[in-house]
């Protein structure tokens, strides 16, 4: 418990500057931060023009934008989290108990972010995951290209089969809370856009087909200011809202999730490449950048 007030702390000195910790890339519309001190996830998203808004949720580890992959066994060397058995699940930022995942390597350029770090099981104390998670993060306009590589060295070789994968898992402040996708027929021909209705409070998220393979939370103002996510082929997504809706910032408990939701079997030597977009602006502008930014080659670059 002290560690996720310790957790809020760290994450409140991110509104307006960037902390120690922090490592931040920036162009003319947009800048992005990784919180080196919790393994790399993704923390800190602001619109140049109000920096004293962080898009992205913080409250505690297990939000923010990061990796985190599933597997068996479950349990997972007797993994109990929510009140059930949790299985192999290990995440960018660390673990339930306030372990931090260790960052190993770090090469921030200024305009591209490198990072390859050593994650932490979720739902253990403090167990390392054998398995390596690296991000190669480029700015591009009111956007972000995110480059994702899991590599994977357990001893366990048994095969457990597949399961569904947030692609990523997308946490935003509460002041947005309108969800909207594409969900009709007729996608990319600028057909009017759905706006997603989902339980509150969640989880379980609700779970919507998104035609164009991305979805964003907004503000309720007309033109809908806010933050999406694109995975490239994904159409089966979930979202939802934690607590209440319409307020709250960065460290409070309010939150929007959205997770563009995959299928993959993660063995135990599994080198896992997959990329994502995201952007921030009016919901218009949002739609128009991800439409512009489809089947970008998902390489991971030579470090
Ligand atoms: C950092 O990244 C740049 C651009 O990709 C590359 O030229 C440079 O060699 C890298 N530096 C290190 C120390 O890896
Ligand atoms: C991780 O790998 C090390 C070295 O091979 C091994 O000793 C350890 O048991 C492994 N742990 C898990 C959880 O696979
Ligand atoms: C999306 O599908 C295209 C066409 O099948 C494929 O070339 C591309 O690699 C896919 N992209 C991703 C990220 O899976």
């Amino acid at each position: 418990m002290n560690m996720i007030l310790l957790w809020t702390v760290v994450c409140a000195m991110f509104v307006g500057h960037a902390s120690a910790g922090t490592e931040s890339i920036k162009n003319s519309v947009l800048t992005l931060g990784v919180d080196t001190s919790h393994g790399g996830a993704i923390s800190y998203l602001v619109d140049n023009n109000d920096p004293t808004i962080n898009l992205i949720n913080c409250h505690d580890q297990g939000r923010e934008v990061q990796q985190s992959y599933y597997a068996g066994p479950d349990p997972y060397r007797g993994a109990q989290w929510s009140g059930g058995p949790w299985p192999w699940n290990p995440i960018s930022s660390g673990d339930a108990f306030g372990h931090s995942s260790t960052v190993l390597s770090l090469n921030n350029t200024g305009t591209s972010l490198y990072l390859k770090a050593r994650p932490l099981q979720w739902a253990l104390n403090n167990v390392p995951c054998n398995c390596t998670f690296e991000t190669y993060i480029t700015l591009d306009a009111n956007g972000a290209f995110v480059r994702n590589r899991l590599i994977n060295f357990r001893e366990d070789e048994t095969d457990y089969g597949a399961r569904d994968q947030e692609l990523p898992a997308v946490y935003t402040i509460g002041q947005l809370s309108e969800l909207w996708t594409y969900a009709g027929d007729a996608p990319w021909t600028g057909d009017s856009l759905t706006q997603v209705s989902y339980p509150v409070p969640g989880p379980p998220w609700q779970g919507f087909t998104a035609a164009e393979n991305w979805a964003a939370f907004t503000d309720g103002i007309p033109q809908h200011y806010g933050v999406g996510v694109y995975h490239d082929n994904i159409s089966s997504f979930l979202g939802g809202f934690h607590r209440t809706q319409g307020k709250g910032g960065s460290t409070d408990d309010n939150t929007g999730y959205i997770a563009p939701v995959g299928v993959r079997d993660i063995t135990h030597n599994d080198e896992f490449v997959w990329c994502y977009h995201l952007a921030i602006g009016y919901l218009a502008t949002i739609r128009g950048y991800f439409s512009s930014r489809r089947g970008m080659p998902c390489t991971f670059p030579v470090v």
